[in-house]
């Protein structure tokens, strides 16, 4: 049975992370058992590779609601109260960009996490009390690609932490198959081996890349997905052999023109090719970290061989 959306609704039907798929049914299963919320779980890694999906399908699994919201939309106090008190048992709060809280958004988290209550101070000044609210037993989610700057109470407070990683071809190819079957449009596997050989590890760049194929193969094919036809398209959006795109790219050859391969310290970086610090850090480095042609040196960062044979340049020094 296929679920009709790109985002898998169970673990059945979700590829890849079997690990955390394998523990995840059984802190489910476990926790469906005894009736109780499941720990709060911390996801963790690279954007794109499934975080919002696996928070979607615990819901799915244990059969509550899920509440989405993100660190930065958790303005003031009463934003969260408000979300806190409106939970039935069980349910499922995911915070997105976790990482982004406040200090005093994260103190009023504390309590709600560990004793399921609330404190909210009514009024100011000398006339200001506290008062404690019973919230229902809840289990947050919570999502990040910057697990580093969790502050440890926080980290703490979480009872499963799972880090994700990229996936292999085979992954990303079923995970393309599937996609395709639900987009309904026709392809061969060697077409979808070719997505995913150039989808960085990440099923939210596979599934971007086939909806633009299967454009290419709508108008300019005869709607059939193949090897060569994935290829030429992948071509036509700058989108090299292992998937590397113009910013990628513009980081290696910056380090390699303009700072001799490096060290390069982050924001010198960022400065000479014009984007955030936080984007090449939590989108660009991971994956080109994970190729090998990327170091982070405490002096900077530093292309490697492989990345200059990458480019067929020369290592000169
Ligand atoms: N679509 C995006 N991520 C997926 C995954 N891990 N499995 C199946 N389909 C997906």
């Amino acid at each position: 049975d296929i679920d009709f959306n790109l985002r898998p609704s169970s673990l059945e039907n979700y590829i890849g992370q079997e690990q955390i798929k394998k523990n995840l049914r059984v802190f489910i299963q476990a926790a469906l058992e005894r009736g109780e919320s499941l720990d709060h779980v911390l996801l963790y890694g690279p954007p794109g590779l499934g975080k919002t999906t696996l928070a979607n399908i615990i819901a799915n699994e244990m059969g509550v609601n899920i509440k989405t919201t993100s660190g930065p939309a958790i303005e003031k106090p009463g934003d969260l109260a408000a979300i806190l008190t409106k939970l039935q048992p069980n349910d499922i709060l995911f915070i997105d960009e976790i990482h982004r809280l406040s200090r005093v958004i994260e103190e009023i988290l504390y309590p709600a996490m560990e004793d399921f209550s609330l404190d909210i101070v009514i009024g100011s000044g000398p006339q200001a009390r506290s008062i404690r609210l019973d919230l229902p037993e809840f289990t947050l989610v919570g999502a990040t690609t910057k697990a580093g700057s969790l502050t440890s109470p926080l980290r703490d407070r979480f009872g499963v932490i799972n880090r994700l990683q990229f996936y292999n071809e085979d992954e990303l190819t079923k995970i393309i198959m599937r996609a395709a079957k639900v987009l309904q449009v026709g392809i061969e596997k060697a077409g979808a081996k070719e997505i995913a050989l150039r989808s960085r590890g990440t099923p939210r760049i596979a599934n971007r890349f086939l909806k633009r194929v299967r454009d290419f193969a709508q108008i300019e094919g005869d709607g059939i997905i193949t090897a060569n036809l994935a290829q030429s398209s992948l071509e036509r959006l700058n989108v090299d052999q292992l998937g590397l795109d113009r910013i990628d790219r513009k980081i290696l050859m910056t380090i390699i023109d303009n700072f001799d391969g490096g060290p390069v310290g982050l924001s010198t970086l960022a400065a000479s090719i014009n984007e955030e610090e936080e984007t090449i850090e939590d989108v660009y480095e991971p994956y080109l970290l994970q190729l090998g042609y990327l170091n982070r040196t405490p002096r900077g960062r530093k292309v490697t061989k492989m990345a200059y044979n990458h480019f067929n340049i020369e290592v000169d020094k």
